[in-house]
């Protein structure tokens, strides 16, 4: 099977700086492709730019054999698919509206016996079904995240009837999930990309990644640093440095799949809490029989209005 996505030497910029640097990536139809990387290292910006959201700076992207720039709205819907980091509803829609977004790419006919099988299927597969009829803004942050899931697979389906091309794209599909859901959605992930169609996600779960990827990208300042057989990158230990974190790298019987336990602390500490100060301000001070009670310190007082009769302490 060919490319879904060539994309040679992407650049994306912002003022002077690089948010995604010189990329070179290729989505291949029926696999799944997992890219990790710490936050900010341009995982999503890649995503919205190999999905036709983000225009690149320079690059070029070849989508199903066309420029991606060129390909009209209508025909992108109907060969991709995009689940975000983050969505935010305008309306109080229903879990079965919001579903039938996805239903966009069919046209007028959104209300045939083929769309209600094809939401029906999509609300089951993403197991809320028995959701349909709640208001979406009622429901867990899992929940919205599983209908968000709905909604991309009723838009590959509803595209699938003309487009033999199509693509998915996942970012951080899922970080609200339980287990027994992460599971299930990448199990989907998974079918879909055997089915014949180009999956890309985000994960942050490593061994998540390496346990479902058919190649794991791994990104650092906007760069790809390391890409291939998800096995071969863990070796490499390239994960641990971007990460700044000590890993052991173990495997389970049965086929040695690899996963990898972080230990120790995090390598790099950007940030600390900042120490108290060595005087404790807010010490009571020692009360003295038969004596008022003393303040000792310099008296904290609100900005500007020094000297005056609204200065306060901590201690009347
Ligand atoms: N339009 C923009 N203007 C300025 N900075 C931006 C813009 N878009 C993205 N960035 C910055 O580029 C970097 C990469 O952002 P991106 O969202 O791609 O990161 P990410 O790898 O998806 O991170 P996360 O794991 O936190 O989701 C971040 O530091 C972000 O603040
Ligand atoms: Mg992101």
């Amino acid at each position: 099977m060919g490319a879904f996505i060539e994309a040679r030497a992407l650049y994306y910029t912002v003022g002077h700086q690089n948010i995604v640097e010189n990329a070179t990536i290729s989505l291949p139809a029926g696999r799944l492709i997992i890219v990790v990387g710490p936050n900010g290292a341009g995982k999503s910006t890649l995503l919205r730019l190999l999905s036709g959201e983000l225009r690149p700076t320079s690059g070029s992207i070849v989508c199903a054999g066309e420029k991606l720039q060129g390909t009209p709205t209508w025909r992108l819907a109907r060969r991709r698919a995009v689940m975000a980091q983050a969505t935010q509803l305008a309306f109080p829609f229903t879990v079965n509206e919001v579903v039938r977004i996805g239903l966009e790419t069919l046209g007028a006919n959104t209300r045939g016996s083929e769309a209600d099988a094809i939401v029906a299927q999509c609300l089951r597969r993403a197991d809320i079904l028995q959701l349909a009829c709640r208001k979406y803004h009622t429901l867990s942050g899992g929940e919205q995240q599983r209908t968000h899931f709905a909604r991309v697979l009723c838009q590959l389906a509803a595209g699938r009837r003309s487009e033999s091309a199509q693509a998915l794209y996942l970012d951080e599909p899922v970080a609200s999930l339980d287990l027994r859901h992460q599971l299930m959605l990448l199990d989907a992930a998974r079918e879909i990309a055997k089915s014949g169609i180009a999956v890309m996600a985000i994960l942050h779960d490593l061994n998540l990644a390496v346990a479902y990827a058919d190649e794991l990208v791994v990104m650092h300042a906007g760069r790809i640093v390391a890409s291939g057989n998800p096995a071969d990158v863990l070796a490499g230990g390239i994960v641990a440095d971007v990460f700044g974190v000590d890993l052991r790298l173990c495997a389970t019987p049965p086929g040695n799949t690899p996963f990898v336990l972080p230990h120790g602390h995090a390598r790099r500490v950007a940030w600390r809490l900042p120490t108290p100060p060595v005087e404790n301000r807010f010490q009571p001070l020692p009360i003295q029989e038969g004596a008022t009670t003393q303040r000792s310190e310099p008296r904290a007082t609100l900005p500007g209005i020094e000297n005056t009769s609204m200065s306060f302490s901590f201690w009347p």
